[in-house]
């Protein structure tokens, strides 16, 4: 063969090399060509969106989002205006399809065939442990719920009316010597309290000090990497979590030696030997399992009706309209309740207007912007295909704010609740099996703060600006609502 290429001489040569050449390059670019129509025909039907650089995917991006100065969700925003109703991107590791419509949310919280299970990303699961309602597993969600859910009844909630009123007319009390106030700031020290006397009796002292900043850095530390170096913000808040499961510790052991067992606190409920519930076939909770849900109870509960309180308060400030209607509503009703020292349950559901004045500010702001889910099975969201191990976030935000389901979306109109809505279309709370187990709780402590605030000062927004807060995991404005009062 060598022999025989010497002897054609070096034309020839050339010809066959190109000739060869000329072949290999029409069979590779028909292969190349064959390649891609079968990439794009799989591609067809799946959702459309960029899953970014390997294996970081577009984590650099959403980390830019959460340090723009335009909040978390901007990165949602931006792809969802791109891409639309369903798009897909991929998170520290992890594939994630937004969807933004109520027929989807309907399909995913409604789960009937068990398809969607919640799962939030690593940092958070880490932080709020792994015994959390928030993270866990289908059957141990429900045993945890079934007996979560007790707690909130109606009696404990009338109980917690009287306290937080209390609370309120202790705080609204000082305000005007202050002159002008940060509304978040107020409210977040108010919910905290709240939260921490009906979980755990605690009312003051350096214990309740020492709590409230660790359960801000863990709040801080949620969206962060999680990574376990001393200088970062995720082991800062690991830290706090271990203080603060250390110091739980503490308290369930001095309620178990017989200590402060006198408490009518949720704990006292979890640890009650002889609890009805418990005897009627539900779980009991290990000290593990109250540890993790008595800090996720708080996360889930301070944080979010301190936000929406404020974003109330913004959102009548800016509308005389809906400010002077419910000002009618709340002075009549104080004509009538001005003999009792607080408020009752009873009160708060003859505040017809002041609910939707709760709902519209919840639809507006919506403090929860997405609620994750993990895809248990191979499925069909939108005419896409969804595939098992992704995960699925329902962009409720989205849906408050879509003028084909919310007339009129960014006007500030408590009305719009006269009429009944479409079905899903306010998600504040979620819906279905996991539904915000403390909503009537945060809807009674709104109308308490907006009776008392309503019925004590005038109040003026003295800043507009409506930015949200970098790294903040709920919807929470960054100026904190600074408003100027005087007394009535
Ligand atoms: C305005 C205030 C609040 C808002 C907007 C809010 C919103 C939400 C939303 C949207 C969910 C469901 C998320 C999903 O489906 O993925 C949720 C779940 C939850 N919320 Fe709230 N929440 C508020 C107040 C509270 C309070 C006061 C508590 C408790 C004391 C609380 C405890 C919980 C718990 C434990 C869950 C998890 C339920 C489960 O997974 O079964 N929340 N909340």
């Amino acid at each position: 063969m060598f022999q025989l290429l010497l002897d054609v001489g070096p034309y020839c040569l050339c010809f066959y090399a190109v000739m060869i050449l000329g072949v290999l390059v029409f069979l590779v670019s028909r292969l190349w060509k064959m390649l891609r129509q079968l990439n794009q025909e799989s591609r067809a039907d799946i959702p459309p969106g960029s899953l970014g650089l390997p294996l970081i995917g577009e984590t650099i991006q959403f980390m830019a989002a959460i340090n723009s100065g335009k909040g978390f969700y901007d990165f949602v925003r931006v792809r969802s205006l791109r891409y639309g109703n369903c798009f897909k991107t991929s998170i520290f590791g992890e594939t994630h399809v937004f969807v933004s419509s109520t027929e989807s949310a309907k399909a995913i919280l409604n789960n009937d065939m068990g398809r969607f299970t919640k799962r939030y990303i690593k940092s958070i699961a880490e932080l709020v442990g792994n015994q959390s309602l928030l993270c866990a597993s289908p059957h141990h969600h429900k045993l945890l719920r079934g007996r979560l859910v007790n707690l909130f009844s109606t009696t404990s909630i009338s109980l917690l009316v009287q306290q937080f009123d209390e609370l309120i007319v202790n705080a609204l009390g000082v305000w005007e010597d202050e002159g002008t106030v940060i509304v978040l700031n107020e409210a977040l020290k108010i919910t905290f309290k709240a939260m921490c006397k009906m979980l755990l009796s605690l009312e003051s002292g350096p214990e309740l000090e020492l709590l409230q900043k660790d359960v801000g850095r863990v709040c801080e530390a949620m969206l962060a990497l999680p990574l376990r170096f001393p200088w970062t913000r995720f082991y800062k808040g690991f830290q706090a979590r271990e203080r603060i499961m250390s110091m739980l510790e503490k308290i369930i052991s001095r309620r178990r030696r017989g200590l402060d067992a006198s408490a009518e606190d949720f704990l006292q409920h979890l640890l009650a030997k002889d609890d009805n519930s418990c005897s009627g076939g539900l779980h009991r909770l290990t000290d593990a399992e109250i540890q993790d849900n008595i800090l996720t109870m708080i996360i889930a509960g301070q944080d979010t009706t301190a936000s929406a309180i404020t974003w109330m308060v913004k959102y009548l400030g800016e509308n005389e309209e809906a400010l002077e209607a419910i000002k009618a509503e709340q002075l009549h009703l104080a004509e009538k309740t001005s003999k009792k020292l607080f408020l009752t349950l009873d009160d708060l559901n003859e505040m017809h207007y002041a609910s939707k004045v709760v709902k519209e500010s919840l639809r507006m702001a919506s403090i929860v912007p997405w609620f994750p889910r993990l895809v248990l099975q191979d499925c069909e969201i939108e005419g896409y295909k969804i595939k098992k191990g992704w995960n699925v976030n329902i962009d409720a935000r989205a849906i408050h704010l879509d003028p084909m389901v919310h007339n009129e979306p960014n006007n500030f109109n408590p009305s719009r609740f006269d009429d009944e809505s479409k079905p899903y279309s306010f998600l504040a709370f979620g819906m279905g099996a996991r539904t915000c187990l403390g909503m009537n709780m945060a809807k009674a402590m709104m109308l308490v703060f907006l009776h008392r605030l309503l019925t004590t000062y005038k109040w003026k927004v003295m800043d507009s600006d409506s930015s949200t807060e970098n790294w903040a995991i709920f919807s929470r404005l960054r100026s904190g609502c600074p408003v100027h009062v005087t007394r009535i």
